[in-house]
């Protein structure tokens, strides 16, 4: 694995080593977390010997509609679907890389000034890290967390706002210092949204369940593929609120997303998901799932970028 300090990243339109990319402390982006981001995974074929990017295409449109949400001028005149990608494949193709990364893009309000407001001028950053599982993809115990999603009129869960991720970060702390893996977040109505930092997915008498993208998610890119990936294997696939009680009551239950991959859930609270193995649903999804980012699934090689 390589050692991401040592790594060339993608600072304010150019190229440069990562001790060359630094923030002032009185930096926008820094003291009122006001920036967008998306994390991407670039995958190795060993077999082929090419290294694949999933779906810049989807985390293009997420990442310039949130830049839109935050009147991020700069990056909406200076990149396109296009010169994104170009940017991606520039950061692998300058390291060299020839192994699994996981990409952090960061569109940041790049001024020195005090004020919390999108008004100031934006830069962009990308750099390279290198993610194995973020966490364990063979059964997860969760907790309903007791901290609140934060809702589209507050701080919209739709768009990855870094300043966001406190709210993350206060469910995913209480459950690890409660010995959990990771959080399910609940919205005011203490309806089912989400993991931390994934999508939820129950599995309820063969079919797929998945809280609507009205309920206060973000529309992640995994689920999009895996909702058609289950589509395309015969599986149904229901966007519809999901009430607390349900989680218990779930055959299976599993996370997705570029970082947890597709993690299935094998204890939610005090109860045991099923029988407390996981299931066969999301053990037959995540092993799809799997090749198909390693480009081993002709059908969805459209989804993916060769370096
Ligand atoms: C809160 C949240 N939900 C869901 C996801 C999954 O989104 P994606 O599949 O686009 O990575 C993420 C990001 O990984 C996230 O931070």
């Amino acid at each position: 694995m390589f050692d991401f300090k040592e790594m060339k990243v993608f600072f304010r339109g150019n190229y440069v080593p990562y001790s060359e990319a630094q923030l002032s402390i009185a930096n926008t982006g820094f003291i009122y977390g006001l920036g967008i981001f998306t994390g991407m995974r670039a995958h190795y074929n060993e077999q082929q010997k090419k290294l694949f990017v999933f779906r810049i295409k989807e985390h293009f449109e997420r990442f310039r509609n949130a830049c839109k949400l935050c009147h991020y001028d700069h990056f909406l005149a200076s990149y396109d679907e296009k010169k994104f990608g170009e940017m991606i494949l520039g950061l692998l193709r300058e390291n060299n890389l020839a192994e699994d990364a996981y990409i952090r893009i960061t569109n940041f309000s790049d001024e020195e000034t005090i004020t919390p407001k999108f008004l100031y001028k934006d830069s962009l950053c990308a750099y390279l890290y290198p993610l194995g599982n973020y966490i364990s993809t063979s059964g997860v115990k969760c907790m309903v967390s007791s901290w609140v999603r934060v809702e589209d009129n507050a701080l919209p869960a739709r768009a990855k706002f870094t300043g966001a991720y406190i709210n993350t970060a206060f469910a995913k702390t209480d459950a690890i210092k409660h010995g959990y893996d990771d959080a399910i977040f609940l919205d005011s109505r203490g309806h089912v949204v989400e993991g931390s930092a994934a999508n939820l997915f129950l599995v309820m008498n063969g079919q797929l369940i998945t809280p609507p993208v009205t309920d206060n998610i973000l529309e992640g890119i995994t689920r999009g593929s895996v909702m058609e990936i289950a589509r395309d294997e015969g599986i149904p696939v229901i966007e519809r609120t999901i009430d607390r009680t349900e989680l218990y009551k779930a055959d299976e239950a599993f996370l997705c997303g570029t970082g947890v991959q597709v993690a299935p859930v094998t204890q939610i609270d005090t109860y045991a998901v099923g029988n407390g193995a996981v299931g066969p649903v999301a053990k037959k999804l995540q092993a799809l799932y799997f090749d198909v980012v390693r480009g081993r699934v002709d059908k969805y090689q459209r989804w993916l970028t060769q370096v």
